[in-house]
C-alpha cells in the first residue's frame, strides 16, 4: 500500500516515534510564523530559553492583528518584535505588508516543508503543499530554537474533489460544503488531504482558502498537492527555484474519505454562530443586511479581490450597507492600485482598509447592535465580530460583492457581470516591507517599551508546597474566565502584570488581590476546567500570581498542558467528591512531592479542616521531567 502526502511529508521529517494514528510523534520544523498578539509572548519566551539565533530554515514574524492605534501599547509590541527579530535571525514583515498567512503564501512558502504558526490558521499553508500547524507561542519559541515538535500522529481523511466549479461558485463553497458535512469536531485528530481531478482546476490561493477554513473542522491541519498549478504560482512569485513536485502515491491508504463533485455545488453561507451552520444562499430568503466585509486570511487574495472589483465597477453600493474591503497583502493592495481595480471599488462606495486583520477580531468596523454582517472570512462565533448581539454570516467574495449592491444576502449566481480573471504571469513583487534579520545580531539592541513586562518563570518543583484556596469554581471554566480577551485587554498581550489584575474576575472579582495578598497559593475547580481556546495566557497569569497548583475534577486537555508547560501542577480529585468540602482560604499542604509526583498520586492535607484528599497527577514522561524543572522553558534551557 503506498503512502498519502500527509505520511511523506511526515515521515520526511519525523525525529521521534512511530507513525501509528494515535501516537505522540515528533517532527522537524522548516519554518515558523508569528503574528502580533501572539508574538510577543512567542518572543519574550525565546529570549527566556536563551536562544540567541533562530536554527529554522525561515522564521517570519508579521504584524497584522493590532494595528489601530489609541495608545502606546500596540506600537511599543511592534517595536519590540522588530528588533528582537532582527537580533535573533527572524524575518520581519511590517505593519501594512499583510496578513501573515497571505503573505506567507507569498513569499514564504515552499511545498513539502513544515511550517509551525503562533496562529490557529497557520494550515493555510497547506495550499502550497506545506505541512502547516498552529501551535501556542511556546511551542514556536521551543521550534524556533530547533526543538522538535510533537503531535498525536493524526488520521488522515481523502476529499477527494472531481468535476469543475461553476461561475460564481467558489473555493469557499467547498470548504463550507466540508464543514456541512463533518462539522466543527469532524477534524480532530486528522488531516484532511485533497485529492481528485478537481484539484488541479483550482489556484494555489484558491486551495489555500480551503485549507485556512480546514482549522474550523479542528483538524490537525489540511493539504494539498504540488503540481504545475502550485509550480505556476511560484513562478508568478520568482521562486520557482523552491518548487518541487508532491502528492500521494496512486495506492495511497487513508482513513475516510469523502467526495464532493464540485459541478453540483452552489453557493452556500455559514450562518450565526458557527462555520458548520451552512445552508444553500438561495434558500435563505429576505435576509437585510448592514454590513459587508471583504478580505482576512481566508478571503483576499488577488484573485479574490479582482472578481469583487468586477462586481463592483459601474454600482453602487446599497445605501444601508457599509462595505469595507481589506487587501490580504500589500503585493495584493499594490497591483489593484495598479490596474485600476482599486478605483472601481471606491467608485462604487467602498471602505478601504488597510491590509490587515481589522475586522475579523472586531478591530475598527464592529457591525451595529442587532445588524447582519457578511463577512468572508472565518469564524462567526457569538461577538467574535465586536458586536454580541450581531449576526454574522461567512461566504464568498463574490456573494459578499453582489450583496452589498442590493442590500440583502443575494445568490451570486443572478449576477451578470463578467468575473473572468486569470492568473497573472508576474506578480509584483516588492518586499520593502520585509526586513532581513543582522547577519549578527550580537550587537542588536531590543527595545522593551513600558508595555513588554519580562516573562514570568516559575521555579524547580519544591519538596514540601502549601498555601490557601485561593478561589473556588465551578465546573465547565473557560479560559475566557481565566484570563479574559477583550479589545481593551488586547493590547496587553506581553504585560502580564497588567493582565493579572483580570484573572478570573468574571468568576470572582477579589481573585487577583487575595492572590497577591497571599503571595500565591491554590485554585479550586470543577469538572472540564480550562475549556475554550488554547491561550497560554490562562497558564502565565495564573503563574505569575503565584498559583501553585490547580485542583480541579477534570481538566480540559490543552489547559493542562498549558498549565504543565508553565510548571502548575495539574491535579484531579480521586474522589469528586472532596470538592464539596473545601472552602475558599483553607490552607492545604504537600510533603514528599518530588517523591509523590513519580507516582501519579499526590496527597494533599487540608490543615484547616484536618483531613487529607488522595489526588493524581496524569502526566508522560516528558511532562514529568518539565513538572520537576519547574515548566519548559526551565526543561530546554536545562537539556
Ligand atoms: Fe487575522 Fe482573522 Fe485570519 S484575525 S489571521 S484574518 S482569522
Amino acid at each position: 500500500m503506498g503512502y498519502n502526502l500527509t505520511w511523506k511529508i511526515i515521515k520526511e521529517h519525523l525525529v521521534e516515534g512511530d507513525m501509528i494514528p494515535g501516537a505522540e510523534i515528533g517532527i522537524r520544523i522548516d519554518q515558523t510564523l508569528t503574528q502580533d498578539s501572539t508574538g510577543t509572548m512567542a518572543y519574550l519566551q525565546l529570549e527566556a530559553m536563551e536562544i540567541d539565533r533562530v536554527k529554522t530554515k525561515k522564521s517570519v514574524a508579521y504584524i497584522d492583528h493590532n494595528m489601530l492605534q489609541q495608545g502606546f501599547e500596540n506600537a511599543d509590541d511592534h517595536k519590540y518584535i522588530q528588533t528582537v527579530a532582527h537580533k535573533h535571525g527572524v524575518y520581519f514583515s511590517r505593519p501594512g505588508n499583510g496578513i501573515c498567512h497571505q503573505v506567507h503564501l507569498e513569499r514564504f512558502g515552499v511545498p513539502g516543508e513544515t511550517l509551525l504558526g503562533s496562529d490557529s490558521h497557520t494550515p493555510t499553508g497547506g495550499g502550497i503543499g506545506m505541512l502547516a500547524i498552529g501551535a501556542g507561542g511556546l511551542d514556536v519559541a521551543v521550534a524556533m530554537g530547533g526543538g522538535t515538535y510533537y503531535i498525536t500522529m493524526p488520521k488522515v481523511v481523502n476529499v477527494k474533489l472531481t468535476g469543475k466549479l461553476r461561475p460564481f461558485v467558489t473555493a469557499k463553497d467547498i470548504i463550507l460544503e466540508v464543514l456541512r458535512v463533518m462539522s466543527v469536531k469532524g477534524g480532530v485528530g486528522k488531516v484532511i488531504e485533497y485529492t481528485g481531478e478537481g484539484v488541479a482546476t483550482l489556484s494555489v490561493p484558491e486551495r489555500a482558502t480551503i485549507t485556512n477554513m480546514g482549522a474550523e473542522l479542528g483538524a490537525t491541519t489540511s493539504v494539498f498537492q504540488s503540481d504545475d498549478v502550485t509550480k505556476a504560482f511560484l513562478e508568478a512569485q520568482d521562486r520557482v527555484d523552491q518548487w518541487q513536485p508532491l502528492q500521494a502515491d496512486e495506492d495511497a491508504a487513508y482513513d475516510e474519505s469523502i467526495e464532493i463533485d464540485l459541478s453540483q455545488l452552489e453557493p452556500l453561507v455559514a450562518q450565526p454562530h458557527s462555520p458548520d451552520n451552512v445552508e444553500k444562499v438561495s434558500n435563505v430568503k429576505d435576509l437585510k443586511v448592514h454590513q459587508v466585509c471583504i478580505g482576512s486570511c481566508t478571503n483576499s487574495s488577488y484573485l479574490d479581490m479582482m472578481k469583487v472589483a468586477k462586481i463592483l465597477k459601474g454600482n453602487v453600493v446599497h445605501p444601508d450597507v457599509s462595505l469595507v474591503i481589506a487587501p490580504g497583502s500589500k503585493q495584493v493592495l499594490n497591483m489593484l492600485a495598479a490596474n485600476g481595480a482599486l478605483a472601481d471599488m471606491i467608485a462604487a462606495g467602498a471602505r478601504i482598509l488597510e491590509s490587515g486583520c481589522g475586522p475579523c477580531i472586531g478591530m475598527g468596523q464592529a457591525p451595529a447592535t442587532d445588524a447582519v454582517t457578511l463577512r468572508t472570512f472565518n469564524r462567526n462565533f457569538k461577538g467574535r465580530c465586536g458586536t454580541g448581539s450581531a449576526g454574522a454570516y461567512l461566504l464568498s467574495p463574490e456573494t459578499a460583492a453582489v450583496s452589498a449592491l442590493t442590500g440583502k444576502l443575494t445568490n451570486p449566481m443572478t449576477c451578470e457581470a463578467d468575473i473572468d480573471v486569470v492568473m497573472p504571469e508576474k506578480f509584483f513583487i516588492n518586499d520593502n516591507m520585509v526586513v532581513a534579520p543582522a547577519e549578527d545580531g550580537s550587537q542588536v539592541e531590543v527595545v522593551k517599551g513600558p508595555n513588554i513586562k519580562p516573562f514570568p518563570l516559575n521555579e524547580a518543583l519544591q519538596d514540601h508546597v502549601a498555601g490557601k484556596v485561593l478561589i473556588v469554581v465551578e465546573d465547565n471554566i473557560t479560559t475566557d474566565h481565566i484570563m479574559p480577551s477583550n479589545a481593551k485587554l488586547l493590547p496587553f498581550r506581553s504585560n502580564i502584570p497588567h493582565l493579572a489584575n483580570f484573572c478570573l474576575t468574571p468568576c470572582d472579582e477579589d481573585f487577583p488581590s487575595r492572590a497577591k495578598e497571599n503571595k500565591g497559593g491554590f485554585i479550586l475547580g470543577g469538572d472540564n476546567y480550562g475549556q475554550g481556546s488554547s491561550r497560554e495566557h490562562a497558564a502565565l497569569v495564573p503563574l505569575y500570581l503565584g498559583v501553585k497548583a490547580v485542583l480541579t475534577k477534570s481538566f480540559a486537555r490543552i489547559h493542562k498542558a498549558n498549565l504543565v508547560n508553565s510548571g502548575i501542577l495539574p491535579l484531579t480529585f480521586e474522589n469528586s467528591g472532596d470538592y464539596d468540602h473545601i472552602s475558599l482560604d483553607d490552607e492545604l499542604v504537600m510533603d514528599h512531592l518530588l517523591e509523590q509526583v513519580k507516582t501519579g498520586k499526590v496527597k494533599v492535607l487540608n490543615k484547616t479542616k484536618d483531613v487529607t484528599y488522595d489526588m493524581s497527577i496524569d502526566l508522560s514522561d516528558k511532562e514529568l521531567k518539565i513538572i520537576l524543572e519547574g515548566g519548559k522553558i526551565n526543561f530546554i534551557k536545562n537539556a
